[in-house]
């Protein structure tokens, strides 16, 4: 699978793939006659089925997975948990709206909150829509701290999503230009504390948000100095700090949340991908502070937080919160960690290394895409973040045999 960074262009690019079966691979007609939109550059054939670490596609063959889905099959796949969770939910209520309180929910949103910096919990359907939440929550906070208090910041390299107001907190130009004009009111700014104490005026600042690492602007762990200070400025300015932790957060870096690694705690928290198994779901975790100035209308979402897709989520946050899971991911990540490093060594073929826990990005000497593109052939999953960086995200219970296994193919291609 190539891509994930940019779902706009694709998995992979079958030119430049051994040639998969018949079976695999519709041909170039079939995939014009498609009926699905054109935003994604899929990569040829399908996949039916998955098996712990493995993806089997329709021709029976299985690839090791380090996309995970971005970020998404922390649990891998046919895990017996999350079947289980997942019969079990569909033995229950699917939904009733947010009309009405049940217990999943209550359950989860507690559960998050016991676990973490947070008092209340908003929940919705995807990690642009956490961010799109936590904008609104943060402006709705601030108005009550100054009448021009609205601007939001976020970081040079940032990826908070592709909606209106994600998308403006997004910096890449290719993903903004075709939709201008973006929502004002939202900047990107360099990730530098001078520059932060320039652009954050107490009178119209309203929040900055940050990913602790970012994940598709190349795997950028940021320095914990640097949001040390910003911690410090944004308390000093009445600026919320919100933490993306969608693609890094709930078990990813070895610890259930990415801002215990900084010794700070943000002022809101926005999680997904991982959150519920593979169903869609999107949380807004948040002081007492903000939540107490949100009232009744003034945010909302048909589905957020449902019956059946919170019990499943709350199977998952029971396996990834585990301390010998979040033991077991810190361990093999940094061993990893040091194999990457260890690889770039013996072959001179990396330029860099980044990352922590079960999320790591190197830099190639050509293109990320043809690293991914031939490891695709070599029957394993990567995707790039940005043009050079390679990144790997495998799912959490993937073992040291299998992260060896993976690494090992790397090898050889590089
Ligand atoms: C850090 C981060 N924030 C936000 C998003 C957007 O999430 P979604 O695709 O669920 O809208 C992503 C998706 O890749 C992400 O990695």
């Amino acid at each position: 699978m190539s891509i994930s960074i940019e779902p706009s262009a694709s998995v992979i690019n079958p030119a430049r793939v051994a040639p998969p079966s018949p079976a695999t691979a519709p041909s170039g007609a079939e995939q014009a006659e498609s009926p699905l939109l054109g935003n994604y550059k899929r990569a040829p054939g399908q996949f039916v089925s998955g098996d712990g670490v493995y993806l089997i596609d329709a021709t029976g063959r299985r690839f090791l997975d380090f996309v995970s889905g971005i970020a998404v099959n922390a649990l891998g796949y046919a895990d017996p948990g999350l079947r289980s969770a997942l019969h079990a939910a569909a033995d229950g209520l699917v939904h009733v709206s947010n009309l009405y309180a049940t217990a999943p929910g209550e359950q989860l949103a507690a559960t998050l909150v016991q676990q973490s910096f947070a008092d209340k919990v908003f929940f919705c359907n995807s990690g642009a829509e956490a961010n799109e939440g936590a904008f609104k929550f943060a402006r709705r906070w601030a108005r009550t701290k100054g009448d021009a208090k609205h601007e939001i910041v976020a970081l040079r390299g940032s990826f908070h999503g592709r909606l209106f107001g994600t998308l403006a907190a997004t910096d890449r130009p290719g993903y903004r230009v075709p939709f201008r004009p973006l929502a004002p009111g939202i900047t990107i700014v360099e990730r530098d504390i001078d520059d932060l104490a320039v652009a954050l005026n107490p009178e119209t600042a309203a929040a900055v948000i940050l990913e602790p690492i970012q994940g598709e602007g190349g795997v950028r762990v940021l320095d914990a100095g640097f949001v040390r200070e910003l911690r410090a400025l944004t308390k000093e300015r009445e600026v919320a700090l919100i933490f993306d932790e969608i693609q890094c957060g709930l078990g990813r870096t070895g610890k259930l949340f990415a801002y215990e690694h900084y010794d700070v705690e943000p002022d809101m928290l926005t999680l997904a991908k991982p959150i519920a198994g593979g169903l869609p779901m999107g949380a807004v975790l948040m002081t007492r502070e903000i939540a107490s100035t949100i009232k009744p209308g003034d945010h909302g979402t048909t589905f957020g937080g449902g019956p059946f897709v919170a019990a499943v989520a709350n199977h998952v946050l029971s396996r990834v919160s585990d301390p010998a899971f979040l033991r077991s991911v810190a361990e093999n990540g940094a061993w990893c960690g040091a194999q990457l490093r260890e690889i770039a060594h013996r072959t001179g073929r990396i330029r860099g290394v980044r990352g922590m826990g079960y999320m790591w990005g190197f830099d190639v000497m050509g293109t990320a895409s043809h690293v991914v593109n031939e490891a695709f052939a070599a029957g394993l999953l990567t995707c790039s973040a940005g043009d050079y960086t390679v990144r790997l995200l495998p799912p959490l219970v993937a073992t040291r045999d299998e992260l060896a296994l993976g690494l090992g193919i790397l090898e050889e291609i590089l």
